[in-house]
């Protein structure tokens, strides 16, 4: 086993219950291997200056795996391959940093690391490797849109806490005869609003891999009423998209973020079915409350497994890689093959049938 190593370990991309398991399970392996953990703060920030690195021992990071957020802060802004940089005159020039953060993690003598990220922060952690640096990537997205694995950790939690809403918006809106539309995350696949939304007994679920038809939604709350249901609860992904339309942007990708913020889904829907059917609509956004807090159970264990298991891939040299779920294991995939398509809903799966099984509407 190789003695003495140094590690270190950032956090990247939108914070996701589990990341805190994540760096005790890294801690503690490595720890027990007599290696050394050093926490980068703010994603790829805390190797451009460098001074807030703080060691992390068993004691800083005992019992933090059943805690929310991560204690090495995040970002989802600058790439350092790419760069915002205020020049002296005001403006903002595009700059490649990648350099000054490779002599920095050399300088500091450490040999590997873990890049705990979603698909942003794990193709940085890719472009660092392919200019040298040995990496080791842990899959983290609510999203649950990243290659390679069939899990993210951080997913489990968000629909736990999308479900637990929907169900608290059936008594509300079975009580004032209202058609209530909840808009999840999720980005541009429909994990979230799918699972939270059968799981909820949503009426109707709106999910990007199935472009949706206001007027067969409206059709479907309408014919709810045959059936004595004058209620109805929408499920709506932030990227759910009307048939022949576009996704609702909240604001473009500025300031040095690579993505839109996608947002406004639920009141668009909300209005239409108002104006279509008549019926007294409301529309809330979940947003962060799906992140926050601690992790369930599952993501917690899936946490100190990935982060175990990234230690272990260390061990082997599988630099490049990322660690994965492949039930019942945990393995490792080329960080290349993960990056290379996003996971979305397939159409086929049985989870789509079963939800039509139900008689739930997808707006298609
Ligand atoms: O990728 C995680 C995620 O929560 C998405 O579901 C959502 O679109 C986005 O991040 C929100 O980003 P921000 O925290 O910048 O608002």
């Amino acid at each position: 086993m190789p003695k003495g190593l140094r590690i270190a370990i950032n956090t990247g991309g939108g914070d996701a219950p589990g990341l805190n398991a994540v760096i005790e399970a890294v801690t503690m392996s490595a720890y027990h291997r007599g290696w050394e953990v050093f926490g980068i703060k703010n994603g790829y920030q805390g190797l451009l200056d460098t001074d807030e690195i703080i060691r992390l021992t068993p004691e800083k990071v005992r019992n933090i795996s059943s805690t929310g957020g991560t204690i090495l802060g995040t970002t989802n802004r600058g790439n350092p391959f790419a760069m915002p940089v205020k020049t002296i005159d005001g403006q903002v020039e595009i700059k490649d940093v990648s350099d000054k953060i490779l002599e920095n993690f050399k300088r500091l003598k450490f040999d590997c690391l873990i890049a705990v990220g979603g698909d942003g922060s794990l193709k940085i952690a890719y472009d660092f490797f392919k200019k040298g640096m040995p990496v080791i990537g842990v899959p983290k997205t609510i999203d649950n849109d990243l290659g390679g694995t069939v899990i993210t950790f951080g997913f489990d939690t968000a629909v736990s806490i999308a479900t637990e809403a929907i169900d608290r918006l059936h008594s509300t809106a079975r009580s004032h005869e209202r058609v209530i539309v909840v808009e999840v995350m999720g980005r541009r696949a429909g994990w979230i609003a799918l699972n939270s939304g059968i799981s909820g007994n949503a009426h109707v679920i709106l999910i990007p891999e199935i472009p949706f038809n206001i007027d067969k939604v409206c059709e479907h709350i309408t014919s709810l009423e045959l059936e004595g249901i004058k209620y109805a609860i929408v499920v709506a992904a932030e990227g759910a998209v009307p048939q022949g339309g576009k996704e609702i942007i909240k604001e473009g990708a500025k300031d040095g973020r690579q993505d839109v913020v996608l947002g406004g889904v639920a009141e668009y829907v909300a209005k239409e079915i108002a104006k279509k059917t008549g019926k007294d609509t409301r529309s809330l956004v979940l947003g962060h409350l799906q992140r926050g807090g601690s992790p369930t159970t599952f993501d917690r264990l899936l946490a100190l497994r990935f982060g175990a298991a990234a230690i272990r891939a260390i061990e082997n040299r599988q630099f490049g890689h990322m660690v994965a779920l492949h039930p019942p294991l945990v393995t490792t995939v080329p960080l290349e093959d993960a990056l290379s398509t996003m996971k979305k809903v397939p159409l086929d799966s049985d989870t789509i049938i079963t939800a039509r099984d139900l008689g739930i509407c997808f707006g298609d």
